[in-house]
This record gives C-alpha cells, sequence and structure tokens, in this order.
C-alpha cells in the first residue's frame, strides 16, 4: 500500500523563463487549473492520502492555492455566487510543505523528504511531466506493479532518439509485457544512450533510496541526482522500469504545454 507522495516543486523553472520569473511552473495554467493540480489529481486518484511538496522562496502561490480564500468565500456566498463554491473547494488530501533553502538538485529535494516518508514504500511524481490515461492512473499502474515485485519502480516511455539527452535513461533488460529490469540508468546521456526509454516523473521507492541519496556526490553543477541513487541502487536491489500507459507532455517545452491544453481543450469539447 503506497500513501505519501513526494511532489517537488522547488526548481527555478529556466526552461520557461520568463514567465517563470513571477509565476511558478507548477502553477502554469492548463485550461484554468495551475499544472501541479493536475498531478494532485493523478495522487489522490492513485490512492496517496498524503503528499509533500518541497517548494522553495518564490512558490508561496503553491501554498495559497491549496488553501482556503475565506475573503472570496464570502462575497460568493453574499453575492449570491453560490455555485462558483464548488470551483474552489480543496482536494481531498493532506498536503504538507517543505523548503529547498538551497538549489542542490532533484535529489536533495527528495532527501528533504526523509521524515515525511518514514519507513514505508513511497512515490515521487515530477510535476514538469502531464500525463493522461483513460485507463488506469499512471502511478496506480507503478503501484499495482510495486504490489508484485516490492523493489523501486521507475515509471518510462519510449521516446524520440533527439529527445533523450534530456531525460534519465534506462539500460533495460525486458522481463514481462511493459516491465524491465533496470541494469544501469544513465542522467542525460550526451550520446549513446543504454535505449530509448527515458524515466517520465513517477516513482515508487522504498525508503531505502534514502540512505543511497546521502551518499550521492553531487555532480559538476553541485546538484545531488536522484538517477545517481537509482544507480547505486539498483546494483544492490533489483529495480524496475514500467512502461507507463497514456499520453505524456514534458510541460517545460512550450511546444509540448501547447499541445496539451489542446489536447485537453479537444477531449472536453468532444
Ligand atoms: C529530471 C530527472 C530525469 C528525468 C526528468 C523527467 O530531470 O533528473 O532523470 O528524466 O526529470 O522530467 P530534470 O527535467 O529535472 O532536469
Amino acid at each position: 500500500m503506497i500513501r505519501k507522495a513526494i511532489i517537488p516543486a522547488a526548481g527555478y523553472g529556466t526552461r520557461t523563463l520568463p514567465i517563470t520569473k513571477v509565476l511558478p511552473k507548477e502553477m502554469l495554467p492548463i485550461c484554468g487549473r495551475p499544472a501541479l493540480d493536475y498531478i494532485v489529481e493523478e495522487a489522490i486518484r492513485s490512492g496517496i492520502e498524503q503528499i509533500l511538496i518541497v517548494v522553495s522562496r518564490s512558490k508561496n502561490m503553491i501554498l495559497d492555492y491549496y488553501d482556503r480564500s475565506v475573503e472570496l468565500e464570502t462575497y460568493l456566498e453574499e453575492k449570491d455566487k453560490k455555485h462558483l463554491l464548488k470551483e474552489i473547494s480543496l482536494p481531498n488530501v493532506h498536503i504538507q510543505y517543505v523548503r529547498q533553502s538551497y538549489a542542490r538538485g532533484l535529489g536533495e529535494a527528495i532527501l528533504l523528504g526523509k521524515q515525511f516518508v518514514g519507513n514505508e514504500p513511497f512515490a515521487v511524481m515530477l510535476p514538469d511531466e502531464i500525463i493522461l490515461s483513460n485507463e488506469k492512473q499512471p502511478l496506480k499502474q507503478l503501484i499495482d506493479m510495486f504490489t508484485e515485485v516490492k523493489g523501486n519502480i521507475v515509471g518510462v516511455k519510449k521516446m524520440d532518439p533527439s529527445q533523450l539527452k534530456n531525460y534519465g535513461v534506462i539500460q533495460p533488460k525486458r522481463l514481462k509485457n511493459a516491465q524491465f529490469q533496470i541494469k544501469d540508468i544513465v542522467e542525460k546521456p550526451q550520446i549513446s544512450p543504454p535505449s530509448d526509454l527515458a524515466v517520465i516523473g513517477r516513482y515508487v521507492f522504498n525508503p531505502a533510496i534514502f540512505a543511497y541519496l546521502e551518499n550521492v556526490k553531487p555532480d559538476v553543477g553541485g546538484e545531488i541526482q536522484l538517477t545517481d541513487a537509482i544507480k547505486a541502487m539498483a546494483k544492490d536491489n533489483t529495480s524496475y522500469g514500467l512502461e507507463i500507459e497514456g499520453k505524456c507532455f514534458d510541460i517545460a517545452r512550450m511546444s509540448e504545454y501547447i499541445k496539451l491544453i489542446n489536447y485537453i481543450w479537444d477531449s472536453k469539447e468532444g
């Protein structure tokens, strides 16, 4: 049973500047809702009960979004606009926050969740990647596989070779159906990617990952890479990749952000 999820949302959003100078990239609007809310909805629909959002100094808007606006509620009630109250109701999940004070990478952001996680398996969801599935929720696909295999699982997707340099890429050994064993994993391979299976921001980990994260050496940019911890843990414990079913949009790429909006809009109209 996976009850907890960490959503790292502390990055500067450099790929989406200039708007992310003032608007956290997790709050980019998608058909009237912030991007992050699609991730929170996926978490809830996958059975998650507690979410830790890792924020940074400029992200207070996220905390405001998941809090009541008493003034607005009063206004809607007084002005006979009660039917709009449901638009600002809060999601049915416990959300808490921790601030990442130094920009030391995704690995450090996850480490900040060590106490929140305690001694149980947990999920990590990166809000850059919005994945829409008509079947099972993307995170639920990983959770169901975890019940079977109990090892770390990383969600992957076949990616165009030109894009692989922007992702973690696994060296897979095919097991059955969409399941792989991770023989190795390389972060943003500039040459010779080990396969075309890219890591797309959904993970389920055993709490043992924290010990590996604590031993990761910062990269040349001073960042602790989550991929390095996965690589080390996969050597000691069988770890898995699961090809996620669903349409995946990397909203930090403007072309995909626009595609996502059109896709959701078209499916609403249809
Ligand atoms: C991170 C991970 C990378 C993963 C990607 C998915 O990179 O380090 O392994 O493929 O997210 O979005 P980032 O995009 O934060 O540079």
